[in-house]
């Protein structure tokens, strides 16, 4: 797979993804994103540019598709509108980006015969009680609870049935939370980091308890192009790292890490439907590609990440005002 094209390039997992590529393999990658509010070009900063093109555009776009997909040999497909809160303020965006843009996107595959790959979430199985000690697997039935997470499973059935009726070759990935670098300042881990380095403090949504299964975005990309070169058509692969901690903790745990007593926190208005409690069980993608987690201590990997926003105030400073009014707007 020497050309991929990679949509939402420029979001937080995507332009992760990109660099990764580059450092790992010797494929040339195309960027197609329409910088969206998330999108951000300095997330992509520092790529060889005999080796990177970046296009800006819509996936529900289908001429500009048309115009690409003949120049590609594989598309992994990350352009979504990807958080929970926006999608209960405003759902309209994500039907025209997750639903929409997919069904263009599978469509411009299918008429091109092009390996596609689509980046999926947790969230399409819904919520675990945080006392069952079972995980989500590739056959945990699809029961989202949000606008955004039914936007998704919309789109993966739209793959699978692509896949069946059409013959696309198509595989797909659920991956749990992702942590690391470059994340935009509205989700849980930046934001709540971004407060305390401004001297604010953090927002607990309800009572705290609800378990995310958190993953380095490195180790969701080695695990999506293992995926890519190794993965079978048609098959849905669980990624996670084993790293289930209630949101209390990780909240304590950036205070600490920042000198701040673990306690110097608010609790806030709760997240309507919110869900209880996420966890994967990635073994399938384990036994039968072989893939491992590198980032197997959270403890370090958000200390990483800490050192990481405290650098890099430049890229984050400019959108955190407007991402902390909004939250303001909803008592959050
Ligand atoms: P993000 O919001 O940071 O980035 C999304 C990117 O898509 C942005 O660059 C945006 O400009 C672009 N985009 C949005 N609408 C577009 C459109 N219509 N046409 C072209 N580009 C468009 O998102 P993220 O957190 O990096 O998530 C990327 C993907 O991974 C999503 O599909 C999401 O569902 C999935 N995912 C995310 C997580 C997570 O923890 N963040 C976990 C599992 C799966
Ligand atoms: O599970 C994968 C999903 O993870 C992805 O599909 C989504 O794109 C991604 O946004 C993420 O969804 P969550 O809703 O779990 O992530 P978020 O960062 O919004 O919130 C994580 C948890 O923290 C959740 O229980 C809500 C809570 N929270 C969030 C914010 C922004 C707070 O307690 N306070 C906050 O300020």
């Amino acid at each position: 797979m020497s050309k991929l094209l990679v949509t939402g390039g420029a979001g937080f997992i995507g332009s992760n993804f990109v660099h990764h590529v580059i450092a790992n393999t010797d494929s040339h990658v195309t960027v197609l994103d329409s910088l969206t509010y998330a999108g951000n070009l300095a997330s992509l900063d520092g790529l060889p540019e005999d080796r990177f093109t970046f296009v800006k555009g819509d996936i529900t776009d289908a001429a500009l598709l048309d115009e690409l997909f003949p120049t590609v040999d594989a598309v992994v497909h990350y352009a979504a509108e990807s958080h929970n809160d926006n999608s209960l303020d405003d759902p309209r965006p994500f039907l025209d980006t997750n639903i929409i843009g997919t069904f263009t996107l599978l469509e411009a595959a299918r008429k091109h015969g092009t390996r596609f790959h689509h980046i999926s979430t947790d969230e399409v199985y819904g919520d675990l009680e945080l006392d069952d000690p079972a995980k989500f697997t590739e056959n945990t039935p699809y029961n989202p609870s949000s606008p955004y997470s039914s936007t998704k499973a919309g789109s993966d059935l739209l793959v699978r049935a692509w896949v069946r009726s059409f013959g696309v070759q198509a595989t797909i990935s659920n991956c749990s939370n992702n942590y690391g670098p470059y994340q935009h300042v509205e989700k849980f881990i930046p934001r709540q980091i971004t407060n305390v380095l401004r001297g604010e403090r953090p927002k607990l949504y309800g009572a705290g308890e609800n378990v995310r299964d958190w993953i380095h975005a490195d180790d969701h990309s080695s695990a999506v192009l293992t995926i890519l070169q190794k993965g079978e058509i048609g098959e849905t692969y669980l990624i996670g790292a084993d790293g289930e901690k209630n949101n209390k903790e990780v909240v304590e745990l950036i205070l600490t890490t920042l000198g701040q007593p673990a306690d110097a926190y608010d609790h806030v208005v709760d997240r309507p439907g919110h869900d209880l409690r996420y966890a994967i069980d990635s073994s399938r993608l384990r036994r039968e590609l072989g893939w491992e987690p590198r980032y197997v201590d959270f403890e370090a990997g958000l200390a990483a990440t800490i050192e990481w926003y405290r650098d890099n105030e430049a890229w984050w400073a400019p959108v955190k005002d407007a991402t902390e009014a909004r939250y303001a707007a909803q008592g959050q």
